[in-house]
């Protein structure tokens, strides 16, 4: 197969089947001049309540700021002569699930993953709960796309009286076993508009959604300095609001939404499909657990009502051979990532927390043997055979001996 060029993501490819629709939109909003909140904002705010299929919906500047005002309108933070809030989040996601606890004044409680699906393991995060003093909330991610357990989570915080704070930031869409789109039954759910998401804006962008009036309410008046009315302040907020020009974006994006979850599911499953013939497993298998077969191990996938909507694809490979895998694809043009080398608990910045390696050991096997591949929407057929072959190629040639 002759060389090519993939991408991890291809925006300009999205944009140039947009572009039509959206560039007299955003020449609107330049006419209007009302760039911050206003109608676009409030228009977003409904439909994206609608989709996700709750009450409220409420834009604000970014997915951190998300995960911010909800920890803020559960009043989660330092409160002075107070013991110290603690909330129970995955070692293996994002910094900003735990870096936002930490800015607020709180502490992040680290629980690691299910290994089969990357997700916060649920019997972990219950042996965290019972020995955790002044728990204020658990906050699982539906990571790479991939929704958690909801009827679960949802008894587990029943159990230890605390709110589910869902960080969605990467699963705009995700259905859970249920067939309910995640961030509908937490206490509140949490969604960034960062570029490289399903749903990405033209810069930063998040919002938070809840079905709880009272949070609802708190949560506006939070991003906006907690002045209500403005000018008068009784709790101190933030300035986090949705641009006008996002708002809009957004808007003709999320009318295309569920059409590119469609070509980002076709494209997994093909690379599901051909990995598995090409011997792989899924990472239901650990990688040094079968002698023989391939030295990959592909997403386990789901079931059912549940929809993964594939923010990521992401492969494990042995990890002796996970970093020069990657060297390699950059020489082929094959873009990848690691998400995330370095899992939360063994930051630098939460050193003083106390934890060490070995602590969390499936947090750290997958921040040593994951790579995502390109999945896009876009990805050609041509191109997902390409990326295939390529990683296949290089781990029949290097893996054999450290299987
Ligand atoms: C799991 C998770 N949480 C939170 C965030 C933060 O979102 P943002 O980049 O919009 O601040 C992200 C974004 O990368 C994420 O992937």
């Amino acid at each position: 197969m002759s060389e090519m060029n993939v991408p991890l993501l291809d925006l300009k490819a999205q944009y140039d089947g947009i572009r039509d629709e959206l560039e007299p939109i955003i020449r609107g909003v330049i006419e209007d001049q009302w760039f911050i909140m206003g109608p676009e904002v409030a228009e977003f705010e409904k439909e994206l309540a609608e989709y996700v299929g709750v009450k409220h919906a409420i834009g604000c500047a970014s997915g951190s700021d998300a995960i911010l005002l909800a920890l803020m309108a559960h009043g989660i933070g330092h409160q002075p002569g107070k013991p110290i809030q603690r909330v129970i989040c995955p070692a293996y996601t994002f910094f900003s699930t735990a870096g936002s606890v930490s800015r607020l004044g709180a502490e992040p409680v680290f629980a690691d993953i299910d290994p089969a699906t990357y997700n916060m393991d649920i019997d972990a995060t219950r042996a965290l709960a019972q020995k955790t003093e002044n728990l204020a909330a658990i906050m699982p991610v539906h990571l790479f796309g991939q929704s958690i357990d909801m009827d679960a989570w949802l008894e587990l915080g029943k159990e230890f009286g605390v709110p589910i704070i869902e960080d969605a930031a990467q699963s705009l869409g995700t259905k859970d076993s249920t067939g309910a789109v995640v961030g509908s039954r937490g206490s509140i759910g949490c969604f960034s508009f960062f570029p490289s998401k399903n749903l990405g804006a033209f810069g930063d962008g998040g919002a938070v959604t809840t079905n709880d009036d009272a949070l609802a309410d708190k949560l506006r008046i939070l991003r906006v300095h907690g002045g209500k009315p403005k000018y008068y302040h009784s709790v101190i907020g933030l300035n986090s609001r949705l641009d006008a020009l996002q708002a809009a974006i957004l808007r003709v994006k999320l009318g295309h939404l569920d059409d590119w979850h469609t070509q980002r599911i076709d494209n997994a499953h093909r690379y599901t499909k051909l990995f598995t013939e090409a011997g792989a497993l899924t990472s239901a298998t650990p990688i040094g657990e079968q002698a023989e077969g391939l030295a990959i191990r592909t997403p386990t996938g789901v079931d059912g009502s549940a929809r993964h909507i594939y923010n990521q694809y992401v492969l494990r490979v042995p990890a002796t051979i996970r970093d020069d895998l990657r060297a390699h694809l950059r020489e082929k043009n094959i873009g990848n990532e690691v998400y995330y080398p370095v899992p939360l608990h063994l930051q630098e910045c939460f050193l003083d927390l106390g934890w060490s390696v070995g602590d969390l050991p499936h947090s750290e096997l997958a921040a040593a043997e994951t790579i995502a591949l390109p999945v896009f929407p876009e990805l050609t057929d041509e191109q997902a055979r390409y990326v295939v072959e390529s990683v296949v190629a290089f781990v029949n040639q290097h893996a054999a001996q450290v299987v």
